[in-house]
């Protein structure tokens, strides 16, 4: 033999699925997950959403069959994402701090039928400005303290609807502490906040705006406040300044393209880090596998393992239901 390798072999470790499965370093788990979801107006109403197979929006009454579904397979938390009517979107978006609005319609009836799931209430203008940007804007300029203010009025609301979990994602500078000392004011001392910290100007939110119909209202991009995708040091430092101003979790987001940036912000921060596995990616998943491409649960599940493996102590993902389905599957 014209090789010296002392003997040592890596594959007597993979050598049965009782080894591997003994010397699995990483493990996705349904506690892992927290699955986003689009709530609209009306009474058992469902709409898919063309651009995501498998994903629909539902009127509150089915919302809450699938936070059912969701508690019963462990998932420990739902990210909720109304579609406001084109009529009450205006410039100012004014009814993001109406405590009448879908969005807290949809906390309180939740709150009320299945209390054992977490919610996580996005925070941002875009699904209320009829420009569907995350902020106000004057003279196509995105203001940031002006639409600081209207965040921490939407944050409060929410929390008074029940909100567990305030997700701000419109990357204004300084909402973070804008929002814990809203919250803190209003008594929500208890209420916690995840950032997205590192939110990038990403192509792959295509199919969400389609879900929440907002693309079709966006005026230009997001590029003045949604960061460079060419960007790490400046990642780092936006995640810093949000843990800084007081978040309690942090996020990634994009997920598979950006999962370097998870590594390394969970190994310079040592805090609970989010990936958000966004619309686009989740999407090129299904459309894969409507090809015959892929297989959508083996891709799905390795995707998400490997968000595991890069340091996240949870996912956001649209697959949210089905992995949890598939774990407890794998289980019986
Ligand atoms: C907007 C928001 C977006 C997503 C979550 N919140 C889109 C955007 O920034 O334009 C994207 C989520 C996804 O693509 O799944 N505040």
């Amino acid at each position: 033999m014209g090789f010296d390798h002392k003997g040592i072999r890596m594959r007597r470790l993979r050598s049965a699925p009782w080894i591997r499965e003994m010397l699995s370093e990483t493990r996705l788990s349904p506690a892992d997950l927290i699955w986003p979801l689009f709530v609209i107006e009306g009474q058992n109403a469902r709409e898919a959403v063309q651009s995501m197979p498998g994903v629909e929006r539902t009127s509150i009454d089915l919302l809450i069959e699938k936070a059912k579904q969701a508690r019963d397979l462990g998932i420990p938390a739902i990210a909720l994402f109304p579609v406001v009517p084109s009529d009450k979107k205006d410039e100012s978006a004014s009814e993001s701090a109406n405590e009448d609005n879908l969005m807290c319609r949809a906390i309180r009836a939740l709150k009320k039928d299945v209390p054992e799931i977490g919610i996580v209430a996005d925070v941002a203008l875009d699904p209320y400005t009829s420009h569907g940007h995350d902020g106000l804007v004057r003279d196509g300029i995105i203001l940031n303290d002006e639409t600081v203010e209207v965040l921490c009025r939407q944050a409060v609301v929410q929390a008074k609807a029940g909100a567990d979990i305030i997700a701000p994602s419109d990357m204004m500078d300084g909402r973070v502490s804008g929002i814990r000392a809203a919250l803190d004011e209003a008594g929500y001392t208890q209420i916690s906040i995840m950032a997205y910290a590192a939110k990038f100007a990403s192509c792959f939110y295509g199919p969400f705006r389609d879900a929440v119909q907002s693309g079709g209202f966006l005026k230009g991009d997001k590029k003045t406040y949604q960061m460079n995708p060419a960007n790490a040091s400046e990642a780092l430092r936006e995640v810093e300044l949000d843990i800084g101003e007081g978040a309690d979790m942090v996020m990634v987001k994009p997920g598979l393209p950006y999962l370097d940036l998870v590594y390394r912000v969970k190994t310079a921060f040592n805090m609970p880090t989010f990936a958000y596995h966004v619309s686009g990616e989740y999407s090129m998943l299904k459309a894969a596998s409507e090809k015959g491409y892929l297989d959508y649960e083996a891709a799905m599940m390795e995707t998400l393992l490997g968000f595991k493996r890069a340091g996240c102590d949870g996912i956001l993902t649209y697959a949210a239901l089905d992995a949890a389905g598939l774990l407890a599957k794998q289980r019986s």
